[in-house]
């Protein structure tokens, strides 16, 4: 078990100025994209996150040469000899399935083992694998390995007209790269308008691919011959921006937060002032969070982008717990995605869940506690809670924070916050855990 923990004195209020890092998802899924090129790629704004180290190690271990230094990452992916990920480093990130789509584009076979379920639920990669088969990939999952190769001898995907069932991000990225280096056009119906589609979209057409539409549900791709070098900056990581919004509420303390594309944030925008928050623009890219005295109730459904993002709810719940009056939370992305509810009860929330849907009753106060992060979103959740939360939270298990944050305790301590990290001494372990369900 991990021993280090944040140590969390809540009431403290915040104010200045906090700095956003690169997207997450979007660095994530262009790190895959380079395995389309040929020549040398440089990205930059990349967050500094476990989940880019692992995402470092699996590339690596497909043949790209890397230099990593703080947000900045050259890769040339000219020699990728090998077409199978190591199961050890896939296991460990989910995303690393990405690489699935510019494998076979580029060598016409990748092995990748199928990455299994998460603590947020089975994620299946079926409509990936649908896509593909469109393409004229041959796909059999054995032992556990999705083998994917291109029949013929010069191994090409061939364009196709892809309706996906639903928007999912990931399969949209796949296919969308995939598509990049297949013979003739590809359409995706039904694709995902995330803005980590569009970075994508940005990227590839960066390397001299022809792609329309990124950013509405159809997205149209005409396969070129091969790609080419390329410089691109991530965009601004929305979700830890939107957390960061709702520490300011849930501090009641004016804060600045930026970079960031507002129109990324419209729908936690519209749920925070509808609970009473002012969220004004400050300049072109950043957003000034305007607390109110007290807050309203307000119904959360998550949905597909443009709607509210599944990736917000925990922190969203953990502000509902403070409002006045009845919540409702209804998550229609993940099955498993309302863990962080047992831990807000721990402090003091009142909360009823039942299947995917949360009744949050606003109380007057949380109350400090031991606390285990369950995934990287339900974390958030939890630190945000105790920086509202009479007395001291310590929040346990922040590999889970640690994916997907960059610093996120150091930033809050710069806005005056009281967070500290530490190494729990041995006989706590499982202090947390010790009220929680076996499940
Ligand atoms: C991405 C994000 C994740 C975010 C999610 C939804 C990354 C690295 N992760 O995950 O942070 O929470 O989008 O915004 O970008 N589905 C299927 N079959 C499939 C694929 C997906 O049924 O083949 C379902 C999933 O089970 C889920 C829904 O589609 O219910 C959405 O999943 P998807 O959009 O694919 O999420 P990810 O790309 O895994």
């Amino acid at each position: 078990m991990d021993r280090s923990a944040l140590e969390i004195i809540g009431g403290h209020g915040l104010s200045g100025h906090v700095r956003v890092s690169g997207a997450k998802n979007s660095a994530l899924v262009i790190m895959a994209g380079m395995l389309l090129c040929p020549g040398d790629c440089h990205i930059s704004n990349v967050p500094q996150l476990e989940d880019i180290n692992n995402m470092v190690k699996i590339l690596t271990a497909l043949g790209v040469k890397i230099e990593h230094q703080g947000s900045s990452l050259k890769a040339n992916a000219s020699d990728i000899g090998h077409s199978q990920a190591p199961y050890e480093l896939v296991s460990k990130l989910r995303a690393s399935f990405f690489a699935i789509g510019p494998l076979l584009s580029r060598l016409g076979v990748a092995h990748i083992p199928l990455p299994g379920g998460c603590a947020i639920g089975a994620r299946p990669v079926e409509l990936h694998v649908r896509g593909l088969r469109a393409m004229g990939a041959t796909v059999l999952i054995e032992h556990g390995v999705v083998k994917a190769s291109v029949p013929g001898q010069r191994g090409r995907l061939q364009g196709a007209k892809i309706y996906l069932d639903c928007p999912s991000v990931g399969a949209t990225e796949t296919l969308m790269m995939a598509a990049t280096l297949a013979e003739g056009k590809t359409v995706i119906d039904n694709a995902a308008q995330e803005p980590e589609v569009i970075d994508l979209a940005n990227f590839c057409i960066a390397m001299g691919a022809k792609i329309e539409g990124a950013g509405t549900n159809t997205i149209t791709i005409e396969g070129v011959e091969t790609l080419h070098s390329a410089e691109w900056s991530i965009i601004p990581d929305r979700i830890e921006a939107g957390t960061f919004l709702v520490a300011g509420a849930i501090t009641h303390s004016e804060i600045t937060v930026g970079p960031v594309v507002p129109e990324h944030l419209t729908a936690v925008i519209a749920k925070l002032e509808a609970m009473g928050c002012k969220v004004l623009k400050e300049g072109s890219d950043a957003l000034r969070l305007i607390p109110a005295a007290a807050y309203k109730a307000v119904d959360i459904r998550t949905l597909p982008f443009p709607g509210f993002p599944t990736d917000m709810q925990a922190q969203l719940m953990a502000l509902m717990t403070l409002a006045e009056g009845n919540s409702i939370i209804t998550e229609t992305m993940f099955e498993n995605r309302l863990q962080h509810v047992a831990e807000l009860q721990r402090m003091g929330a009142n909360i009823r869940a039942q299947g995917d849907t949360a009744l949050v009753t606003g109380t007057a106060a949380l109350s400090g506690a031991p606390v285990m992060a369950t995934d990287l979103r339900a974390s958030a959740a939890l630190v945000l809670a105790g920086l509202a939360a009479q007395g001291k939270t310590t929040v346990q298990e922040l590999r889970h924070l640690d994916r997907g944050y960059e610093r996120l305790d150091e930033k809050l301590r710069q806005l005056g916050a009281k967070i500290e990290r530490v190494e729990l001494p041995l006989e706590s372990e499982g202090q947390a855990g010790a009220a929680r369900s076996p499940a």
